[in-house]
C-alpha cells in the first residue's frame, strides 16, 4: 500500500531555497515546506509557487513556516539557510556567521526530521556539510553536500560551447571542494563518450578547468549583489529526486571520507552513488599523481579550516 506523498523540507526560503522548491514542484516529486527565519517571506514564496501549481501543472502541497515542528518526518532536507557572498568576497569567508546558522538548523532537523536524508546546500559547502554532520550525528551517508553536480555543470555548459555539441552528450567530473581548489578531471570528462582531450587542445582544456573553478565567482561578480541561484537550486533539487526516487545517480558530491583516496575524517567531492538510503556506495576512480595530489591538497585546505576556525 502507499504511505502517500512524500515530504521534502526546504531550510532557507532565498534564492536558492526558493528555486530548489521550484523545480521540486515541477518534478510532482511531494510536499514541500519551506522554512525561514523570516516566517512570511516563506509564506509569501511559498503561496505565489502553489498559484502556479495550474500553470505548471504541480501536484503537491508547498507550504512555509518558520517553525521547525513543520518539517516533521521529511524525508529529504535541502538546507540553503545562510549568507551568499558577496563581490570581493570568497566561500571560506562565510565560516563564522554560516556555521551559526546550521548550528541551529541541525538541531531542528535532529529533533523533528530524524530520519530524513540531508543535501547540504549553505557555503563553504563541505565545511558546513561536516558542521551539520557533527551537530546532527546522522550516520554518514544521509549527510550529502551538492557542489559537485553544479560545478559538473558549469563545466559540461563551457565543454559543449567548445566542442559545438548539446550539453546532453557531455559528462562532466569534478572533484575537491566546492572552492578555488576544485579539481576539474579532463581525463574523465566525455563528450559522446570520447574523451574531452581527444577532441579539444590543452589550452582549451585548461581554461575551461580555470573557468570552472572560478564559475561562482565569475557570477558573483556579475550580479554585484548575491550569488548564482537557478542552476545550484537545480543541482540540490537532482539530489533531492535520486534520494527520493531511488535513481542511484553517479554524481559527485561532498561525502564524508574514511580512507577513500587516502583521506580521513571529511567531507570533499568525489563520486558516488545517491540513492534512497543516501550515499550508497563512494566510487575511488583511478588518478594520476597529479589529480590525486590536486585532490588531497583540497581536502587538507578545508582540514585545517575544520581544526582552526569550527574547532573540530
Ligand atoms: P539568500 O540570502 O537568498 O537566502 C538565504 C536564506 O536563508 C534567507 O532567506 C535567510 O532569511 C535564510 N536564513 C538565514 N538564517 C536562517 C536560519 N537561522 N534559519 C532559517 N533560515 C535562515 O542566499 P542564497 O543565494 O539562497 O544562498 C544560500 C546559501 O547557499 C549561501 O550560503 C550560498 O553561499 C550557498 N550557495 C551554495 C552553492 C553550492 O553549490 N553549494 C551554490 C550557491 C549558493
Ligand atoms: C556558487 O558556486 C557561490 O557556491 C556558489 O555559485
Amino acid at each position: 500500500m502507499s504511505r502517500g506523498r512524500r515530504k521534502i523540507a526546504v531550510i532557507g526560503a532565498g534564492n536558492v531555497g526558493a528555486t530548489c522548491a521550484f523545480v521540486l514542484a515541477q518534478k510532482k516529486l511531494g510536499d514541500i515546506v519551506m522554512l525561514d527565519i523570516y516566517e512570511g517571506f516563506a509564506k509569501g514564496k511559498a503561496l505565489d509557487m502553489s498559484q502556479d501549481g495550474q500553470v505548471l501543472n504541480y501536484d503537491g502541497n508547498i507550504t512555509g513556516t518558520a517553525n521547525y515542528e513543520d518539517i516533521s518526518d521529511s524525508d529529504v532536507v535541502v538546507v540553503t539557510s545562510g549568507f551568499p557572498r558577496q563581490p570581493g568576497m570568497s566561500r571560506e569567508d562565510l565560516i563564522g556567521k554560516n556555521a551559526e546558522i546550521i548550528k541551529q538548523v541541525g538541531e531542528g532537523i535532529k529533533e523533528h526530521a530524524p530520519n530524513s536524508v540531508v543535501i547540504m546546500v549553505t557555503n563553504p559547502l563541505d565545511l558546513m556539510t561536516y558542521h551539520m554532520w557533527k551537530v546532527t550525528g546522522f550516520p554518514k551517508e544521509r549527510i550529502i553536500g551538492q557542489a559537485g553536480v553544479l560545478d559538473s555543470a558549469r563545466m559540461t555548459h563551457f565543454v559543449a560551447k567548445e566542442v559545438g555539441c548539446n550539453e546532453e552528450d557531455v559528462q562532466a567530473m569534478v572533484l575537491g571542494g566546492h572552492g578555488d581548489t576544485m579539481v576539474p578531471l579532463p581525463r574523465y570528462t566525455t563528450c559522446g563518450g570520447i574523451p574531452i582531450t581527444q577532441l579539444l587542445d590543452e589550452e582549451t582544456i585548461d581554461a575551461i578547468s580555470k573557468r570552472t573553478a572560478g564559475g561562482g565567482g565569475e557570477i558573483v561578480k556579475l550580479l554585484e549583489r548575491g550569488s548564482a541561484f537557478y542552476a545550484p537550486g537545480s543541482a540540490a533539487a537532482i539530489m533531492a529526486e535520486s534520494v527520493l526516487n531511488d535513481r542511484k545517480r553517479l554524481i559527485p558530491a561532498s561525502a564524508y571520507l574514511n580512507g577513500e583516496y587516502g583521506l580521513n575524517d571529511i567531507f570533499i567531492g568525489v563520486p558516488i552513488i545517491l540513492g534512497a538510503n543516501g550515499i550508497e556506495k563512494i566510487i575511488e576512480l583511478e588518478l594520476t599523481e597529479n589529480e590525486l595530489s590536486s585532490l588531497q591538497g583540497s581536502a587538507n585546505f578545508y582540514k585545517s579550516q575544520l581544526t582552526d576556525i569550527l574547532g573540530y
